[in-house]
C-alpha cells in the first residue's frame, strides 16, 4: 500500500512539473516577443516614432518658410547685405523702386507720350489743311537782314542734332512696342544697338550747342505787354486779314523759346546722370532722371513739331531767313511789324544777336 501512495505522489509531481512547464513555454512565448518588440521598436513604437518625427519636420519647414518669407521682406524692403562688388547699394539686392519705375514707363509715359505726339501730328495736319499755311500777299523784293551766320549755323547744328536725337530717343522708348512688330526682333536689335551709342555721343555736342543757340536769342525772347495781343489774336493763324503786333520774335516763338529753354535744362540734366551712371548715384536718381528724361524728351518733340510746321509749310518766306539771313520786307511786315518798324526807324542795325530788336534793311 505503501508503494500505491509514492505511486500516487509521484504523478501528481510529474503533472505539476507538466503544467509548469506548459505554463513556462506559454508564459515565454509571449514575454519573448515583447521583448524583441521593446529592442527593435516595435510597430507601435515606429507609429509614435514617426509621427513625433513627422511633427519636427513640418515644424522645421514652417520655421524656414517664415526665414525664407523674412529674408525676402527684408531685401525688397532695401536693408542692405554684404556684397564683395564695391559701389553705391552695392549690398542691396533688391530696390522696389524699380518696379514703380517700370510701370510708370511702360504705362503712363509710354501711354501719355504716344498719344501727344499722334495727337499733335494729327492737330498739324488738321490745321494744315482746314485754315491752310499764312502766305505773303504781295512780295516786295527788298530784304532785311534778320539771321546772322553765326545764329544760321548754329541753329542748323542744333534742329540736326535734336532731330536724330528725337529719331534715335523715340526708338529705345516706343521701339519694342513700335518696331518689332514692323521690322521684326533682329531688325530691331540691330537698330536699337545703333540709336543707343549714337543718342549717347550726341548728346554732349546737342547741348552745346542748345546753349550756344539760345543764350544770345534770351534778350528778344523776354515778355512785352503787346505780346498779350498776339495771344488773344491767335497768332492771327485763324483769322488771316489781323496781323497782331510782334517784335522781333512774336509771343508764340516766345513760348516755344522758353518752353526749349526750361525743358532743355531737364532734357540735359536727367541726360547727364543717364550718361555718366559711374559717378556713383543710386538706383532711384536713375530711375526719377530716365522717367524725366522720357517725359521732357516727348514733349519738346512735340513742341519742336508744332515749330518746324510753322517754319516751313506754315508760314510762306520764313524758312528762307533761317537759310539766307534775309526776309522780304512783306514778311517782316506782315509777321513782326513792330520790330519792321523799328528797322524802318533806325535804318541800320547790327546783326541780330547782338540787337535782337534791329533789323538791317539789305539793299537788294
Ligand atoms: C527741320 C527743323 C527746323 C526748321 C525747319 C526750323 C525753322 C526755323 C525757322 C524758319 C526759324 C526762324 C523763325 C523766324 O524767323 O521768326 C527758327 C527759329 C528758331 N528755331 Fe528752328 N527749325 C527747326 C528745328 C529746330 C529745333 C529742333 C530747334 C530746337 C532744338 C529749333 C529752335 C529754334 C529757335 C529757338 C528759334 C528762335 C525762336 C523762334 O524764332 O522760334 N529749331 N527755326
Amino acid at each position: 500500500m505503501k508503494v500505491d501512495t509514492s505511486n500516487k505522489d509521484r504523478k501528481a509531481r510529474k503533472f505539476r512539473r507538466m503544467l509548469w512547464s506548459v505554463a513556462l513555454v506559454l508564459g515565454l512565448s509571449m514575454a519573448l516577443p515583447l521583448t524583441g518588440m521593446l529592442l527593435t521598436e516595435g510597430p507601435s513604437g515606429q507609429a509614435v516614432a514617426q509621427q513625433a518625427q513627422g511633427g519636427d519636420e513640418a515644424a522645421l519647414r514652417a520655421r524656414q518658410e517664415q526665414q525664407r518669407r523674412d529674408f525676402w521682406r527684408q531685401a525688397r524692403g532695401g536693408v542692405e547685405g554684404y556684397s564683395a562688388v564695391t559701389g553705391p547699394e552695392a549690398g542691396v539686392l533688391i530696390q522696389s523702386g524699380g518696379d514703380v519705375w517700370r510701370s510708370v514707363r511702360e504705362g503712363p509715359v509710354k501711354r501719355w507720350g504716344g498719344i501727344i505726339l499722334i495727337a499733335t501730328v494729327v492737330m498739324l495736319l488738321a490745321f494744315h489743311f482746314i485754315a491752310g499755311a499764312v502766305k505773303l500777299e504781295q512780295r516786295t523784293g527788298r530784304t532785311i537782314t534778320r539771321w546772322s551766320l553765326f545764329e544760321r549755323v548754329i541753329h542748323w547744328y542744333t534742329a540736326i542734332l535734336f532731330i536724330i536725337l528725337a529719331i534715335t530717343g523715340l526708338s529705345l522708348l516706343f521701339g519694342r512696342t513700335v518696331l518689332i512688330p514692323v521690322i521684326g526682333k533682329e531688325a530691331f536689335a540691330a537698330w536699337a544697338g545703333l540709336a543707343k551709342p549714337i543718342h549717347d555721343w550726341l548728346a554732349v555736342p546737342f547741348a552745346i550747342g542748345l546753349v550756344l543757340m539760345m543764350v544770345p536769342w534770351i534778350k528778344s525772347s523776354l515778355p512785352k505787354a503787346y505780346d498779350l495781343e498776339w495771344i488773344k489774336a491767335g497768332g492771327g493763324y485763324l483769322d488771316k486779314s489781323k496781323h497782331p503786333p510782334a517784335g522781333f520774335v512774336n509771343a508764340g516763338e516766345k513760348i516755344w523759346f522758353w518752353f526749349l529753354f526750361f525743358g532743355g535744362i531737364v532734357l540735359i540734366g536727367s541726360g547727364f546722370f543717364l550718361l555718366f551712371p559711374n559717378l556713383g548715384f543710386e538706383r532711384s536718381t536713375m530711375q526719377l532722371a530716365l522717367v524725366l528724361h522720357a517725359i521732357s524728351g516727348v514733349a519738346l518733340i512735340a513742341f519742336s513739331l508744332g515749330h518746324i510746321y510753322l517754319g516751313t509749310l506754315g508760314n510762306e518766306g520764313s524758312l528762307e531767313g533761317m537759310i539766307t539771313g534775309e526776309v522780304d520786307e512783306a514778311w517782316a511786315k506782315a509777321h513782326h511789324n513792330v520790330w519792321y518798324d523799328e528797322v524802318k526807324k533806325q535804318g541800320t542795325r547790327p546783326a541780330s544777336a547782338t540787337a535782337p530788336q534791329g533789323g538791317q534793311p539789305a539793299a537788294t
